[in-house]
């Protein structure tokens, strides 16, 4: 069965062809970052009202992507929440017109569950059950994950999450928005043994994390260089390479014991922080001894997308976790849902 997918949670309005037998067949996404850059952050209102300018051609170009039509669809997926309620609003609107006009279900779909299904679409494709680092701009937990809709929540940030701490302290050495990817490229310049930065809650005895603290530590840091009478040259690299090894080391050490702690091997990474290159050698070097696995999203597939919408809901298709007729699923959309709850 072909499965059609809507993505509209944030900034990212994505829209993806997902086929239950094939795997994905195809996707488009159109990132409003450009837009939101000059604000510093997501304008909701904007957000919402781009999702709707963008989502009729992104499915144009997915069916002529395929070399398919409406009519080839069998079911339509899309984000129900967490998110922007207007952003979401536009998905679920548009999924439910769709499936209503062709007499389909309309599935709605959480984004975490999406972001930590979407590993698997890559080659290997992690087996159950596993441990899942969900690692995004709002969410920071480690999952226990023993089948699609098992999903048990073993830690998660006390405050801001991971990507949130990318981002605040990217603004913070003036690097614009959305400044995680900015903050990592210019951390491969600098040295991180530069400045001693806190890890918080490294040795507390639970898998929980907090970042709020790091980006006072880092403005302490940097009025106190920029007060020098001659500021090192590389100030702003050392800074961002300190602040990424500080929260790559606490998601390291977190994620290794989560692995300890439920006896599992399999690790994966989802969210867009699992794009950091750092992140992605540190964990693949400390599962070597452990002969344990770590699996990531292919690269482009990392940060919000259909194509997890899609593929969450085939999987859930496959397995007979889907309610598959008309109008089953009514219309909602949940701005905050946890995903434990599903
Ligand atoms: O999953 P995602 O696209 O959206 C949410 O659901 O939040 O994650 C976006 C987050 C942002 O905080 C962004 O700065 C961060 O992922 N991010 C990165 C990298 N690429 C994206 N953080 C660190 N290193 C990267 N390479
Ligand atoms: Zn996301």
């Amino acid at each position: 069965m072909i499965i059609l997918g809507f993505e509209s949670s944030c900034d990212e309005t994505g829209v993806a062809l997902v086929c239950t037998e094939r795997g994905l067949l195809s996707h488009a996404l159109h990132t409003q970052v450009a837009m939101h850059a000059s604000y510093g952050g997501v304008v909701p209102e904007l957000a919402s009202r781009d999702h709707i300018r963008r989502v009729v051609p992104l499915t144009r170009s997915v069916l002529d992507q395929a070399g398919l039509t409406l009519a080839d669809i069998g079911a339509v997926a899309y984000t129900a929440g967490p998110g922007l309620a207007g952003a979401l609003l536009v998905g679920a609107s548009v999924a439910q017109s769709v499936a209503w006009s062709l007499g389909l279900a309309a599935i709605p779909i959480h984004h975490l569950e999406g972001h930590l299904l979407s590993p698997r679409l890559a080659d290997p494709c992690p087996e159950f059950p596993f441990v899942a680092l969900l690692v995004s701009g709002g969410h920071t937990q480690l999952m226990r994950v023993d089948e699609v809709g098992q999903y048990a929540l073993l830690g998660e940030t006390l405050d801001d999450a991971a990507g949130e701490a990318f981002d605040k302290t990217a603004k913070l050495l003036g690097l614009g928005y959305p400044g995680g990817p900015a903050l990592a490229q210019l951390a491969e310049q600098g040295d991180h043994r530069a400045f001693d930065l806190p890890r918080p809650m490294l040795h507390s005895q639970n898998l929980d994390f907090s970042f709020s603290g790091l980006k006072t530590a880092v403005l302490t840091r940097l009025r106190d260089a920029l007060s020098q009478p001659v500021p090192s040259a590389s100030l702003k690299q050392d800074l961002a390479a300190a602040t990424q090894a500080a929260i790559v080391d606490v998601l390291v050490a977190k994620s290794i014991a989560a692995l300890k702690q439920t006896g599992l091997r399999r690790l994966v990474v989802a969210g867009g922080v699992g794009a950091n290159r750092r992140l992605r050698e540190q964990l693949a070097g400390r599962m070597r001894p452990l002969r344990g696995e770590a699996f990531f999203p292919p690269l482009a597939l990392c940060t919000d997308n259909g194509a997890m919408i899609a593929f969450a809901a085939a999987q859930r298709v496959s397995r007979g976790l889907a309610d598959l007729s008309p109008g089953a699923h009514g219309f909602n959309v949940y701005p905050r849902w946890d995903l434990a709850q599903i």
